[in-house]
């Protein structure tokens, strides 16, 4: 059962990473070119998102493909690809074209309004370009509402590639009840000069860094953080060389003087630095998660910075479960050593503990979000496939792992070696004020 899991979860997370779709990104002179339908939602709320067509809009007559295949970090951000019936082809011109019409009855309407009360705003895909678009506008005094109905959309093609896409909303409908409404469509191709490689450049928000000032206050901050460590560490070093100047002055004491029970400074908290903590359990496998979690943010910040993951969609997700679940030893190894350390003895219950943590605080807070989600038909909803999928990593990626890990660090480094011995009697802390 196990291997047959692990072997079928590391494929799903492979399939995840590899399927860049559409396929490769060429195209020939007259092929498909998809338009994916995403998701619709109020502007200011970028959170909540419904499928596109859960607004009562038509799709065109077209009806090759159904759903997107999703990947992991897509489904779980609540992408909803679907298409949208409309036809185009590579390089082929369409004039303004009706692709279906709409009867305006009362829930259809009221539904229009709604979406354009609240600043709805729709997202589509082609060949994995973002474009978006407004629902509709309402007038100043708010009493009647316009439908943007015609579509145009500009697309720049660099030889057999896709680089840019203008999406142009036209054709301002007022919305009256009982009549019928035409959606409609265009395309025209340009030729572009924008290279496929930076076709997404201009997504970025290119002010940002035109502006010195960004740089400054990075740069500002790094100093800050330098700046107060090095404070920091100056003030302890200067306690402890007082300390140690007062020990050896003792220590040139006769016996009779020293008074043998007072100690102070460093030495009152070396009996005790080492001792066990009353949860060892809960200790060892916060330390160790958090180990895990330190480890994968840096190895994700780097693949970002090698890799242009905002080019894809979910891949920035999808390689953070994809790195969390490879770097579990990291956390088996870190909170079973300690756990061994502090002389632990059941160390498969801190094993699961510690492997389980953070996917659980996770996936419960997943699970709530996601029953509201339900509830209201958002497309954030976490399909049950997906959450199979996750139990599975859990289970057959990151348990094993984990244990591996717990294994290692137990051996390895699981002995307590400190350097001073741990007194019997735990030292009263003093009471301060807060
Ligand atoms: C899209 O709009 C931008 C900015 O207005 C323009 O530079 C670019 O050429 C347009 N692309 C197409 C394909 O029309």
């Amino acid at each position: 059962m196990a291997p047959a899991g692990l072997v079928w979860c590391v494929a799903a997370l492979l399939v995840a990473r590899g399927r860049a779709d559409e396929h490769d990104h060429t195209y020939q002179d007259k092929e498909e070119v998809v338009l994916w339908m995403n998701t619709v939602g109020p502007y200011h709320n970028r959170q909540e998102t419904y499928k596109y067509f859960s607004l009562p809009f038509c799709g065109g007559s077209k009806k090759s493909i159904d759903h997107y295949h999703e990947t992991l970090g897509e489904a779980l951000q609540g992408v909803e690809l679907e298409f949208s019936g409309l036809d185009i082809k590579f390089k082929e011109d369409v004039m303004q074209t009706t692709y279906c019409e709409k009867e305006l009855d009362k829930p259809t309407r009221d539904a229009f309004v709604y979406a354009i009360k609240n600043h709805y705003w729709y997202q589509m895909y082609i060949d994995d370009l973002p474009i978006w678009g407004i629902v509709g506008e309402a007038d100043e005094n708010g009493e009647d509402y316009y439908l943007w109905t015609y579509k145009k959309l500009e697309i720049g093609y660099n030889g057999n590639r896709i680089v840019d896409v203008n999406l142009t909303s036209e054709g301002k409908v007022k919305l009256v009840p009982n009549t019928k409404i035409q959606m409609s469509y265009s395309v025209k191709w340009k030729k572009s000069d924008v290279k496929f490689e930076d076709r997404f450049d201009k997504y970025l928000d290119p002010s940002f860094f035109q502006h010195r000032i960004h740089w400054f206050s990075i740069f500002n901050s790094f100093m800050m953080v330098i700046f107060l460590v090095g404070l920091v560490s100056m003030i302890l070093m200067r306690t402890l060389r007082k300390d140690y100047a007062r020990y050896s002055k003792e220590e040139e004491m006769d016996d009779m003087d020293r008074d043998l029970g007072d100690e102070y400074g460093w030495k009152q908290v070396h009996g005790d630095v080492f001792r066990p903590s009353s949860h060892p359990l809960i200790f060892s496998s916060l330390i160790g998660s958090g180990c895990q979690i330190f480890a994968v943010s840096f190895i994700v910040i780097i693949v970002a910075m090698l890799e242009d993951l905002y080019t894809e969609r979910g891949s920035m997700l999808s390689t953070a479960i994809f790195v969390y679940a490879a770097t579990s030893p990291v956390n088996g190894y870190f909170g079973g050593s300690l756990y061994a350390r502090q002389g632990g003895r059941r160390w498969i219950k801190q094993m699961f503990i510690g492997a389980f943590l953070i996917p659980a605080m996770v996936c419960g807070t997943a699970f709530f979000i996601n029953f509201i989600a339900i509830y209201y038909h958002a497309s954030r909803a976490i399909p049950f496939g997906t959450m199979v999928a996750v139990c599975c990593i859990c289970f057959f990626v990151i348990l094993p792992l984990n244990l591996v890990g717990t294994i290692l660090g137990r051996n390895l480094s699981g002995q307590p070696n400190f350097p001073c011995r741990v007194n019997a009697v735990p030292r009263p802390i003093p009471e301060k004020k807060w």
